[in-house]
């Protein structure tokens, strides 16, 4: 077996994804979509893009596009970069600034495909061990021979770091790429793209998956300074002309017209994650402050993978990952109003078991 696979095939550990059970009925709180849909103008906007003209290939460069992201943050379309979804714009962005035998640090509990991309383009890495209470233990940043990259905030930690402590990750790595990927950053106060203009080492990583309820379309990006979105660009058309096709930059330029939907979400789905976190510490739950769409939360006499698997027999997912420093933690993505007395009301079945059984 493997006989014809390249060294490169051979080492690639791929990422594995969040359990998708589609099934109504479940209550699917395991990979951070947003619960809300997207605007109807995003719809529209997709709907109209279905037409002949698919027979066309799309554009290579969406300037439209960038041009309104650039203007969304005060960039201009030159500090922008865009891919089909921000997976993909971490992997060109590891491709681009990190250089195989230099060994860059990402924090030891994060998105688990740093290490995945690492591994497939033979960048060594080391990944930062966390303070007690699952922050980022900031100055071990500092000094990295490839680069650095982490979330802000980050997952599954659901924690972010002031813009000064990116300030000084910046500073001390003055020849290396800080790559901040602000997946989630719409649920928190913290994105660093203020910084932009005065570091020429950041690179910024932003999605359309979470805040802006668009997972299915793949729509991410990076912002940074120009010569860096210059490397993305020359990395990706090495690669494919065409990763975002014409119903994704479509829907994605509605999304970006219309932010007003998008930010009535956010605001739902905080303000369902404050009385969530109340009610989860009224069941004896530590809860760390979230400043995402999502919660990770423990619980001292409860084991996680029973309530895990408790959960999932009572047809509700959330996602627990076997692994040392968080194996007894869950991280629960907030849902609507609704869904979350739901998912309360199958937790305290699952809680009084778990005593009756402990
Ligand atoms: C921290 C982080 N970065 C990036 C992504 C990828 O998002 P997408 O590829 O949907 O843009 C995720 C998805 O869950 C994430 O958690």
């Amino acid at each position: 077996m493997q006989t014809y696979w390249s060294s490169m095939a051979k080492r690639a550990t791929p990422y594995v994804p969040g359990e998708q059970m589609n099934e109504k009925y479940v209550l699917k709180l395991n990979t951070n979509e947003n619960p809300y849909p997207p605007s109807q103008a995003v719809i529209r906007a997709i709907t109209e893009a279905a037409n002949t003209d698919l027979r066309r290939y799309p554009s290579p460069d969406p300037e439209q596009l960038r041009e309104l992201i650039g203007k969304t943050y005060d960039l201009t379309k030159d500090q922008v970069f865009i891919g089909n979804g921000s997976d993909e714009v971490l992997a060109f962005s590891f491709m681009a600034f990190f250089e195989p035998g230099e060994t860059i640090r990402f924090p030891e509990i994060t998105y688990s495909f740093y290490p995945v991309y690492a591994q497939l383009f033979a960048i060594p890495y080391e990944p930062i061990p966390m303070q007690a209470d699952l922050s980022l233990d900031i100055e071990r940043f500092f000094h990295s021979e490839g680069g650095v990259i982490f979330p802000n905030p980050n997952a599954p930690t659901s924690m972010a770091i002031r813009i000064e402590e990116i300030r000084k990750i910046l500073e001390q790595n003055p020849t290396r790429v800080v790559i901040v990927d602000e997946a989630y950053v719409d649920f928190s106060t913290k994105s660093a793209v203020s910084l932009i203009n005065e570091y020429s080492n950041l690179l910024i990583v932003q999605t359309t998956s979470k805040s802006r309820s668009l997972a299915g379309l793949r729509v991410g990006y990076a912002l940074g300074n120009e010569d860096l979105i210059q490397a993305l660009i020359q990395i990706k058309d090495s690669i494919n002309s065409y990763t975002l096709d014409r119903l994704a930059i479509a829907g994605a330029t509605a999304s970006f017209f219309d932010s007003l939907t998008t930010k009535d979400n956010i605001k739902k789905i905080i303000q369902t994650r404050t009385w969530v976190s109340e009610k989860m510490k009224a069941y004896g739950f530590q809860v760390l402050p979230s400043e995402t769409n999502f919660i990770f939360v423990t619980h001292p006499k409860v084991s996680a993978r029973q309530l895990y698997a408790q959960l999932k027999q009572r047809q509700v997912l959330v996602r627990y990952f076997n692994q040392p420093t968080i194996s007894q933690y869950l991280r629960i993505t907030i849902g609507t109003d609704k869904e979350m007395e739901q998912f309360f009301k199958r937790l305290d079945q699952v809680i009084k078991s778990c005593h009756r059984l402990g």
